[in-house]
């Protein structure tokens, strides 16, 4: 070993020893010393809502839940100045520590999350500590938006048509277009003109600021491999393209920055926070069940608000379920089961859990410098580049910074002789160069709750190699979980079924995903330059299935089990007739007057993409409706 090999692992070691023991808090620490320095501006402290503490008995509409519908339908609400409003959210205010994108995954597990573990089932998730998979899920203003990855993806017209063709008029893709593009600010240059895309919204699209030198060849690859590089929000879906995200000057684009920092100063507009609600003011009338208020707990302090016109529930999938059924909504005999007063027995709440798992992990080495490979990317440079111009490698999150929509539904197609293209793609990928390896564990490992033997057979003898990642995310799972509570405490966690792989298609899928990675990955020509290879270092359990095969890819499969964070569809919308709805095609809760849910709970089926943009969409069409309504 000569000298500079002696120093360079040193350096490593010094740097593992650094981050990994020390974990993500030590980052976060450094960083927060350097924005209160030099970033003034990120703190944005005359912007953001002031806290309220002296509180109406009466408002127009009681928001609960400030995430991605809730900052969205404040912000539309308050904009009529005769109708009082209350946004109620149970966490704090935006961490500023979240507008630096490669932080992204840091934010988990401290107190901006909610830090749900669903149940464990033994056969997913095996790769975690205790065999549990994790969902966070963002606690504070701009909710889950404040925690995510920025990805914005709208998902396929066909989502949306189904949802209509369910009994829900008003949902088709073409009635839904034009909510996404109502707070759309679209700054790629590239698609100024496009029909399917506008600027001067609230919500502001830009690609990352940074990408690591891998991101052509990643492209090159797919053209390659016959894919079109094409906008997946515009007209066509399936193909490949750079990541559209929520950012703002290379920095995060939250739904409480683009929406309620806007809106802070209209009187007519309360904003609260470590508002935590527990259930909502039922009553029974003669004409039938009516919402009249909330009852939260304010650092300690129980209020009651009432709701003059109506209660929104925006709490999210986990939690909208939660309070509906400790305020009375939901399957009766579970509330029986828990002692709480029925309201209304809808079986649907809880119920119809869909979400979108992932294969985590798949790695590929490369030989050349063009990945992120922290020692050598975060460095005091990094950090001034940041500091002085939002750019660099801190504004990139590069476990996604290319996306891809492909069709594996074609082989089951060409079974049946009736294969058409469509454009409904079944598989995401997420690709990028970052891996588990490439940080030692600062973030991914952390962040995902890898066990130390998965992580030490896996990727320890790699660590900081050249790599790059490719998640593969099934869209339309056939499996479903559900949401129950645990007890009629409103600070308990719900208990979470998660319900992956429950359909055994879904495995199917992935491994089909599996293949078709294998392929991109390894046998093009774009990512042979780089003599990208498959992670020879697999976990005992699986290799002994042998390498490729079925069997492997299905240990593999549910061993690291990845949530992509959408559970969605615990409320689904739907007509009477369906008796697993539990909101109408306006959102109002079946059976009570005065109540709406809007977030992503009311999803009848999960849209093939990222949920962000879609829940953004359904809270502006909410808003819509209850402005008509209440015009009326
Ligand atoms: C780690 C992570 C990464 C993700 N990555 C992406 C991505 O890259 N792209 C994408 O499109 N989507 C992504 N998502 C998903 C997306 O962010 C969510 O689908 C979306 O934010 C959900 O919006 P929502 O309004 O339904 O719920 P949320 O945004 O979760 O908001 C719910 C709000 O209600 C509050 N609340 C809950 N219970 C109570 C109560 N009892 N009282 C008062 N307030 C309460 C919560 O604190 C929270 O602020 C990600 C999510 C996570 C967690
Ligand atoms: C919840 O989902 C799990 C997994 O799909 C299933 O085994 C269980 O029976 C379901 N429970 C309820 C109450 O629906």
């Amino acid at each position: 070993m000569d000298c500079t090999n002696v120093y360079r692992r040193s350096f490593l070691v010094f740097h593992r020893l650094l981050n990994t023991y020390l974990s993500g808090k030590k980052w976060m620490v450094f960083f927060f010393v350097a924005i209160v320095k030099y970033r003034p501006d990120l703190f944005a402290i005359h912007e953001r809502p002031r806290d309220t503490t002296v509180f109406k008995s009466n408002y127009d509409f009681v928001i609960v839940g400030g995430g991605s519908a809730g900052c969205v339908l404040a912000n539309r609400l308050s904009e009529n100045p005769e109708w009082q409003v209350l946004l109620l959210e149970a966490g704090g205010p935006e961490p500023t520590l979240s507008e630096i994108p490669a932080l992204a995954t840091a934010l988990q597990y401290t107190w901006y999350d909610w830090k749900y573990h669903p149940e464990h089932t033994g056969d997913a998730c095996l790769a975690y500590k205790g065999e549990r998979c994790r969902w966070p899920r963002g606690k504070g203003l701009g909710g889950s938006s404040v925690l995510n990855a920025m990805l914005y993806i709208r998902g396929n017209r066909r989502d949306y048509d189904l949802w209509a063709a369910q009994g829900n008029p008003g949902w088709s893709y073409d009635e839904v277009l034009p909510y996404f593009l109502k707070s759309e600010d679209m700054r790629i240059r590239r698609y100024k003109d496009s029909p399917f895309h506008r600027s001067g919204g609230e919500l502001t699209i830009e690609h990352f600021r940074y990408q690591t030198p891998i991101v052509p060849d990643l492209l090159e690859a797919a053209v390659e491999m016959g894919f079109p590089i094409r906008d997946c929000n515009g007209a066509r879906q399936t193909g490949f393209t750079k990541s559209h995200c929520t950012l703002r000057n290379g920095v995060r684009c939250s739904a409480a920055k683009a929406f309620l920092r806007p809106a802070r100063n209209r009187p007519n507009f309360h904003v609260s926070m470590f508002s935590h609600v527990e259930k909502i003011i039922m009553e029974k009338r003669s004409e039938g069940t009516v919402a009249r208020g909330v009852v939260f707990n304010k650092r300690g302090v129980r209020h009651t608000v009432y709701a003059n016109k109506e209660v929104i529930i925006s709490a999210g999938s986990i939690n909208t379920p939660q309070i509906l059924m400790l305020s009375g909504i939901g399957p009766r005999g579970h509330l029986h089961s828990l002692g709480i007063k029925e309201f209304n027995d809808l079986p649907g709440v809880g119920q119809n859990l869909q979400d979108h798992v992932s294969t985590g992990g798949n790695l590929f080495l490369v030989d050349n410098p063009v990945t992120f490979v922290m020692p050598r990317l975060i460095t005091y440079k990094a950090v001034e580049r940041f500091i002085k111009r939002n750019s660099g490698p801190l504004c990139t999150f590069a476990g996604a910074e290319v996306m891809a929509f492909i069709d594996l539904r074609k082989s089951e197609w060409a079974m049946n002789g009736t294969e058409i293209d469509d454009d409904w793609p079944n598989i995401q990928l997420l690709i990028g160069g970052f891996g588990d390896n490439v940080d030692g564990g600062t973030l991914g490992m952390r962040a995902n709750g890898l066990s130390f033997d998965y992580y030490s057979e896996v990727y320890e003898k790699v660590l900081y190699n050249d790599a790059f990642g490719i998640h593969t995310v099934l869209l339309r799972p056939y499996s479903r979980g559900n949401i129950t509570l645990r007890s009629a405490d409103p600070y308990e966690h719900p208990v979470i079924q998660h319900g992956y792989f429950t359909d055994r298609r879904d495995v199917e899928t992935l491994i089909a995903a599996a293949r078709f990675v294998m392929k991109y990955a390894t046998q093009t020509a774009a990512l042979r330059r780089h003599g990208a290879r498959y992670n020879p270092h697999v976990y005992p359990r699986c290799g002994v299935l042998g390498v490729n095969s079925d069997a492997f890819w299905e240990c593999v499969i549910r061993h690291y089990s990845q949530t992509i964070y959408h559970p969605t569809c615990t409320a689904k919308m739907g007509p009477l007739t369906d008796p697993m709805a539990v909101v109408d095609h306006e959102l109002r809760v079946h059976g009570v007057e005065k109540l709406r849910v809007i977030d992503a709970s009311i999803m009848p089926n999960i849209v093939s993409g990222n949920t962000n943009a879609p829940v953004i969409m359904i809270a502006e069409k909410g808003a819509d409706m209850i402005k008509k309504f209440w015009s009326k």
